[in-house]
């Protein structure tokens, strides 16, 4: 698998790898959210391919003092290859040469399979910490696309 860049020009392909994968999509994922993203991240939005077609995705972002991975997903029909550990090594590769201190992820609790995943790659499952959210303008977020 080829670790690229994520470009714009592959918004269709990542979208529908995101929900093969099961990743849920929300209103922070339409084409003009992601460009967002993109736009301030164009490090660590990071893609893998094979053949050219998308099988893996890995967005991460940084926010000035923590880094962040979200919707990490690799095609179902190709998991368990060491797909997801190759595109997630290179995106850590990504945080350390922006000497970025920490970097956090959220799953999902219906999704806690995944933990052991992130395990094997050295993460480490705060007990410490309660997340909170909160939406600015509820006309903007939206569970659904
Ligand atoms: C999580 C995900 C990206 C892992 O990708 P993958 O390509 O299957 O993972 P890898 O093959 O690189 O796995 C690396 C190691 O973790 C293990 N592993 C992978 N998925 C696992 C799981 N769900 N539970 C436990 N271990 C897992 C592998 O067995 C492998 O271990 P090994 O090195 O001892 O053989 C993939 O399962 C996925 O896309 N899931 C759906 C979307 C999702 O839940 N994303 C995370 C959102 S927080």
């Amino acid at each position: 698998m080829k670790i690229e860049k994520f470009k714009i020009e592959y918004y269709d392909d990542v979208l529908k790898l995101w929900r093969k994968a099961g990743i849920e999509v929300v209103s922070s994922d339409t084409i003009d959210e992601v460009t967002r993203v993109l736009n301030r991240n164009p490090d660590l939005f990071l893609i893998g391919k094979i053949k050219e077609r998308v099988m893996a995705i890995a967005m991460g972002a940084f926010d000035g003092r923590r880094g962040y991975v979200h919707h990490l997903a690799v095609d179902p029909d190709y998991q368990k290859r060491g797909f997801g550990k190759t595109i997630m090594d290179a995106l850590i590769e990504q945080f350390r040469k922006m000497n970025i201190h920490k970097v956090h992820l959220f799953i999902e609790k219906s999704n806690r399979n995944v933990v052991e995943f992130y395990n094997n790659l050295g993460w480490d499952v705060r007990e410490d910490l309660i997340m909170m959210s909160y939406v600015p303008d509820k006309k903007l977020y939206k569970r659904h696309m």
